[in-house]
């Protein structure tokens, strides 16, 4: 039988839409979720709604509707996000249901049964928006009588309420704590936790009474039962508590509640103790993870900050998201978000260095081998360490994953990513091509017949294929390592990358065992270069794309985008940059700065215009022996035909970015007046690869 596992976000509150740090609880659990379903798990993810109590009746009240029909609108929005944001939750629990109704009145009637929940009159503090009371001891730190959440007066009231006794169960929660030290991560909050327990538990105020959207107290009806024995119990009733549901017994003790550091206390202090006074386990684990800021600290309404992952869903697609999200939040701390850093991360990690990756390893397939992945030939010292490190990657991403670190886990895939581009740098396949005489034909691609290719006869043509064929298959093979790995954290992006490797349809070939065991890619499988997998969105620095929109300045420019949902962002960006392009140039450089721009002599062997643009050129060039692709947006100035056999400068080891299609390797330097613009030429006639300083 498989194993379970069960994990959970906290049920949100339909008071208003879900922003991004929402998003970022649940895309966190369903990472988890999709992590372990690979694994082989049973796996039960649960997420809902926190539907009762006075703010909600409130809001109701004031769209002159009923809280049902509030609730319901806003739970709708709820499932279209998850939807959009690809969350795979297994069940969405609403606590307006019967099913969640019974079981938290049965808890209730327990405790109260016992004697661990007793009726007498609170007074204190109270806050509408929290819908917490305030102790005395607490209320001192609202200066001016104001909540510092939510910057509202704090309310004195005075009603018959019940109580829970929680200090009674103070001494067997902590035990339980150092029993279990897993049960709160990360440590921080698990220390925190301790000494505020160890401090002195007061009893809970469990009911209310001036409100009635709730759920009423079995015995006493006038009595709604306060928020948080109602909310905490959503992830026990899910399973069918009480029931006879078998589920309760699979899952409850697998469980795992993902939560912002907001509501630790109530996950780790309030809930366990419902539980052991209900005779049920506490959880297996609760993460508290830190809060999602925005410039300015936190998302509020009132600042007029709030970010809406719809939108940005829209704008970037849902994987630019996700992975931003995961990658971005430190460890159990705080993260900021902005739309800058957002871009940045697409850029960078995605475009530039798995997107690229892709593009590049497809590309040299088609040219070097015809399209098909070869045989590869014999491993050597770089392959192995390639290798080894893909093959340790489950394990690490693994353990990682345990720990609730999203990011380390994503950076110990990224190692592979980095790893890989620089093993084609290293591996230099263009140079062993030339060396195997191979240009594309298919001969020789799987291995067989090494000898017949076009430089057949010596010994080092056929080593050199079958160097290149062994890079080739490790490329491929890379690439579907890391779609494998990435998937529970980018679930849109296998789709994008599948067809390309051509193992659309082989569910065997993304599966955890798959990648347990290197070489599963079967050669002779047929690659289809399509469309980049990530496409760059609109950013300053991209020479390539600096050419492409008819350079003014052209080491400081905005680089392309491809598709519908960047056009916006584009034209902002394009704004921003046409506005800086026209301001006079101080910022100074360093000598050293300069040094590290590696420009080169350069003789243009073949050019041709790129379809369906107007202004790109694809020009094969020559750097000393090597010859190189670059694009340039230059069509509007030169003729392909007059610019063969002319000596260039170009950016030698600039990233390569994927335009159209086409992977260019380089940028041409050209100068733009307002009488046009003009490649930059050396004035002697030098040999190609001449160091220009
Ligand atoms: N209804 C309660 C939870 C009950 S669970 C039994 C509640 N709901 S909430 O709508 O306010 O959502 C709170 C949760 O949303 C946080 O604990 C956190 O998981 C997530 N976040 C809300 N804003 C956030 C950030 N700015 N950053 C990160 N997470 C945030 O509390």
């Amino acid at each position: 039988m498989s194993k379970a596992y069960y994990v959970t976000t906290p049920i949100y509150y339909p008071s208003d839409r879900l922003h991004i740090g929402h998003a970022l609880t649940t895309t966190m659990a369903d990472t988890l979720a999709r992590w372990k379903r690979m694994q082989g798990y049973d796996v039960f993810f649960l997420t809902g709604s926190d539907e009762h109590g006075l703010k909600i009746e409130r809001k109701a009240r004031e769209q002159g509707t009923t809280p049902q029909e509030y609730v319901d609108r806003i739970v709708a929005t709820f499932k279209q996000l998850w939807q959009k944001l690809l969350i795979s939750y297994d069940d969405f629990i609403r606590t307006t249901e019967e099913r969640h109704i019974r079981v938290v009145q049965q808890i209730f009637q327990k405790i109260y049964d016992q004697g661990d929940i007793y009726k007498s009159e609170y007074e204190g503090w109270y806050c509408a928006q929290c819908e917490a009371f305030y102790t005395p001891t607490q209320v001192k730190e609202f200066e001016g009588g104001l909540c510092p959440d939510h910057g509202i007066p704090v309310e004195w009231i005075k009603e018959e309420s019940y109580f829970f006794r929680l200090s009674r169960y103070a001494d067997r929660l902590l035990q339980y704590i150092e029993d279990h030290p897993h049960f709160i991560q990360p440590e921080s909050r698990r220390n925190e936790m301790v000494s505020f327990i160890k401090s002195g538990l007061e009893d809970l105020c469990v009911s209310r009474t001036t409100f009635d959207w709730g759920i009423p107290v079995p015995t006493d009806p006038k009595h709604v039962i306060y928020v948080w024995i109602d909310a905490l119990t959503n992830y026990i009733s899910a399973l069918g508590y009480g029931s006879g549901d078998p589920k309760f017994e699979k899952f409850w003790p697998e469980a795992h509640h993902l939560v912002g550091k907001d509501i630790v206390r109530f996950h780790t202090v309030i809930w366990p103790i419902i539980l052991m006074a209900a005779g049920i386990e506490p959880p297996k684990e609760v993460f508290g993870h830190g809060w999602l800021l925005v410039e300015g600290g936190k998302m509020s309404k009132t600042k007029g900050n709030v970010v809406d992952p719809m939108v940005l869903i829209d704008k970037y697609g849902v994987d630019a998201i996700r992975y931003f999200l995961l990658r971005e939040m430190p460890y159990g701390e705080d993260g900021v978000y902005s739309e800058e850093a957002l871009v940045r991360r697409t850029n960078t990690d995605l475009a530039n260095d798995l997107g690229n990756l892709i593009s590049r390893s497809l590309a040299m397939i088609e040219r070097f081998a015809g399209g098909v992945v070869p045989e590869p030939g014999p491993e050597e010292e770089a392959d192995r360490e390639l290798r080894e490190l893909a093959q340790s990657l489950p394990q690490a991403v693994d353990v990682a994953l345990d720990r609730y670190e999203f990011a380390a886990a994503l950076a110990a895939i990224w190692k592979l990513v980095a790893r890989a581009n620089k093993y084609i740098e290293d591996m230099a396949p263009w140079s062993l091509a030339k060396r195997a005489g191979a240009g594309g034909s298919a001969a020789g691609a799987t291995g067989k017949g090494a000898d017949n290719g076009a430089a057949a006869g010596t010994e080092d043509a056929a080593w050199a294929r079958q160097r290149l064929n062994r890079v080739l298959y490790n490329l491929a093979e890379t690439i579907r390592v890391v779609t494998v790995l990435a998937s529970p954290f980018m679930p849109a992006m296998p789709d994008r990358v599948w067809p390309q490797l051509g193992i659309e349809g082989s569910p065997e070939l993304a599966s955890w065992e798959s990648i347990q065991r290197w070489g599963a890619l079967p050669p002779g499988t047929r690659v289809h270069r399509g469309e980049a997998v990530f496409p760059r969105i609109g950013e300053q620095g991209d020479a390539a794309v600096a050419e492409e929109q008819g350079a003014k300045n052209q080491l400081r420019q905005t680089a392309p985008k491809e598709g519908k949902r960047h056009k916006e962002h584009k034209e902002q960006l394009e704004k921003k940059e046409a506005a800086r392009v026209t301001e006079p140039e101080t910022e100074l450089i360093s000598i050293e700065e300069f040094a590290r721009l590696d420009l080169r002599v350069a003789e243009v062997l073949a050019a041709e215009k790129v379809e369906k643009t107007d202004r790109l050129l694809k020009l094969r060039v020559r750097i000393g022996d090597e010859e190189r692709t670059v694009v340039a947006g230059i069509a509007q100035y030169y003729r392909p035909e007059e610019l063969v056999g002319k000596k260039v400068v170009v950016v030698a080891n600039l990233k390569p970015a994927t335009l159209r299609g086409i992977t260019s390797q380089g940028m041409i330097l050209a100068a733009v007046g307002d009488d046009g613009l003009s490649l930059v030429t050396p004035e002697r006639n030098l040999a190609s690869g001449a160091k220009v300083r």
